[in-house]
This record gives structure tokens, sequence and C-alpha cells, in this order.
């Protein structure tokens, strides 16, 4: 079969990254039989740079037309000025916008052999492997009124925490689907007790569960689940909630894995049922200060690939290769420098992606 994907780089170790795992499809393709075609897209800072822009016209039609999206990284110090009118974030918000990109699903799984690697015990964290669906295209990010004016008693600021049930709704059925094909527990997550917008959250999601009788819902607070994710997390299968509780939780769930490094995520368009357009990206950011040294981990948009053959492209036999081939990769002791400890082999970016390369080519 034949796809096309848009391959948007970045700043920072995106390009990096971007280039082990575009290697990694190429290595698919082959031993599949399927061809991957790949355009190339500016978006971040290079976008703000070179366009003026963060997201240009043309790189949202890329998007718009290829079957998926690979995304490394933006931002950096360069653009950091608060002042500026434009920052690299703009332009990923405006793709997930611009795409429909509603649902956001970051899988954290701790792999028995990383369980070191984590600041959290080991009887805690083994075992963990959850899911967070990340409501991404409304919420406190983009309602209406968002701004800062000037009063007679000083400076205001306001943003706008808005949802409507058809939100709510498509994204909680993403989160039932999900959890139907696993341990079948969703946690819806809300502030029911403070928020009108997480008491909507919550009427909708206890309808929306009549379709799905064997889904065991339950419904947490957020801050409950910011402790429940640290005392036990193992107990988490699939977690469902708003924009900002899930950018927050999504950060501290990241914790549990030992390393940024680690995470790839998935932002659909659609339900994950078949095939959804999506775009795919590490979790971690453009970690500036290790760009162009060969020492970032891979891993993570390597395994944002994996997603993307099994949630855009309907290919699980080889979204599983890939990851088959990264667990026995780390199960023969390689390690970037963020996973590394005594005892095991220290490898560069490049290196990491060759032997994940070797081992689906074998
Ligand atoms: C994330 C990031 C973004 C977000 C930033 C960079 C705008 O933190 O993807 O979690 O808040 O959504
Ligand atoms: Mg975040």
């Amino acid at each position: 079969m034949n796809f096309n994907i848009a391959v948007l780089p970045g700043d920072g170790i995106g390009p990096e990254v971007i280039a082990e795992a575009t290697d990694v499809l190429q290595a698919v393709g082959e031993k599949f039989s399927h061809k991957f075609h790949f355009q190339n897209g500016l978006v971040g800072g290079i976008s703000i740079d070179t366009l003026g822009t963060a997201l240009s016209e043309e790189t949202l039609s890329i998007c718009k037309d290829c079957d998926a999206v690979l995304l490394g990284a933006v931002g950096g110090p360069k653009w950091d000025d608060p002042q500026a009118k434009v920052h690299p974030e703009d332009g990923l918000l405006a793709l997930r916008k611009g795409l429909g990109l509603f649902a956001n699903l970051r899988p954290v799984k701790v792999l028995p052999i990383l369980v070191n690697s984590t600041p959290l015990k080991p009887e805690i964290i083994g075992g963990v492997d959850l899911v967070v669906v990340r409501e991404l295209t409304g919420g406190l990010y983009f309602g209406q009124p968002k701004k800062q004016w000037q009063t007679p008693e000083g400076r205001k600021a306001v943003d706008t925490l808005v949802y409507s049930e058809a939100e709510v709704e498509r994204i909680v059925r993403v989160g039932f689907e999900l959890a139907r094909n696993r341990r079948k527990k969703l946690v819806s997550v809300d502030k029911a007790n403070v928020l009108q917008s997480s008491r909507l959250w919550r009427q909708v999601t206890t309808e929306v569960s009549a379709d799905y009788p064997d889904v065991a819902l339950q419904h947490m607070l957020v801050d409950t689940c910011a402790m429940r994710l640290i005392q036990n997390p193992a107990d988490l299968d699939v977690v469902v909630t708003e924009n900002m509780f899930g950018d927050i939780l999504t950060d501290e769930a990241s914790v549990l894995a030992g390393s940024m490094g680690m995470l790839p995520s998935a932002s659909l368009a659609g339900i994950p049922k078949g095939r959804a357009f999506g775009m795919y990206e590490p979790v971690h950011g453009s970690a500036p200060d290790i760009a162009g040294q060969n020492i970032a981990n891979p891993i993570a948009t390597i395994l944002s690939v994996a997603m993307m053959l099994r949630y855009s492209f309907g290919l699980e036999a080889e979204a599983c290769t890939i990851e088959d081939a990264t667990l026995s990769t780390l199960k023969e002791g390689y390690r970037t420098h963020d996973i590394w400890s005594e005892d095991t082999i220290k490898v560069g970016t490049k290196e990491m992606g060759e032997i994940i390369i070797r081992k689906i080519k074998s």
C-alpha cells in the first residue's frame, strides 16, 4: 500500500529524532512492501525564522493532503521572549485546531527492564500500563474571551473554560473505545465539585457509558487523580480528561516511565477504530541543550511511528514489529544517555536508530 506522510521536524532535537523515525518507516516499508512517501514542512521556530509565522498555510495544506503527520518538536530559548508576537508553540496549537485533532493519546508503559531508571519505587511503578486520553482542541486553550486588558485598578486577564456536549461526547467515546480493547476500566477526570464545565462533562460521560456496559466507569476529581498517579499508578487503565487537566497529568505520568525520551503520542481527528487521521509526535520537547549532539533518545519518536501505523493506517503487525524491535534492543542493554545506567551500553541517537532498524529487518 501507499501512504503519504507530512514530516515536520521542527526545532532542537526534532530533526535528529525524526531522521531515525523516518528510517524506521522505510525499513518497515521494505519488509512489508508498503511505500511511505514523505513530504517535508516547516513548523515552530524554524518556520518563524524562515516565513515569519509558526505555521504557514503551505505547511497546513501539506498536512491536510497527507494520510498522517509526523512531528518532531517545536521551541527553544531563541523564541522565548514573552513580548514576541509569535511563539513556536502557536504552530502546534494551530496544527491541532486546523487539523481537528481533538483526541490526544498518551500511553505510559513502564518496561520491567527500565524499572530502575525512574525516581519511584519499583513496587509502585511495576506493571504500570496506562493511557491518558486528553481533549486537545477545546477548554482553556481555545475558549473565548481570552485576553488581557487595562482597567483603572490595574491589568486584568481572562481565559475561558468552555465545553459543548458534543465535544465531551466525542472525546469520552475515544476513552471508552480504547478501554474496551484493554482492561475495560475508564477513569473520567474532572473537577465537578467546583466547575460547571466539569458537571456537564460528568453528566455526558455517564450518559455515554450506557453504550459501553462492558467498561467500568469511575469519575475522579483531578486533584485525587494527581495523587493516585503517584500512589497507585498500576491500577489505572484508561484516563480521559479535558485539555488543561490532561496537559498537567501527562507530565506527571511521564515521570513514571523514567524518561520523557520513551513516550510516544498520537493526536487523532476521529475514534481510533479502523483508521483515523492523526498527528504523531514524541511527548518530549525540543531539548535545545542537547540538540545537534547525537545524544537524544529517538525511541519516543520511533514508538510514535508505531502508533501511526496502528491508528492511521490500520497496520497492526507492522506497528508491533517496531515495538518488538525497540524492546529487544533495550533488552540487549542498549541505552541513550537519558536511560543509561552502569552495566548497560551507551549509544547515540543514530546508533539507537540503526540497531532498532537492524532488528526490524532480521
Ligand atoms: C504539550 C505541551 C503543549 C501543551 C505546549 C507546548 C503548548 O505542553 O503538548 O503537552 O500545553 O499542550
Ligand atoms: Mg504539556
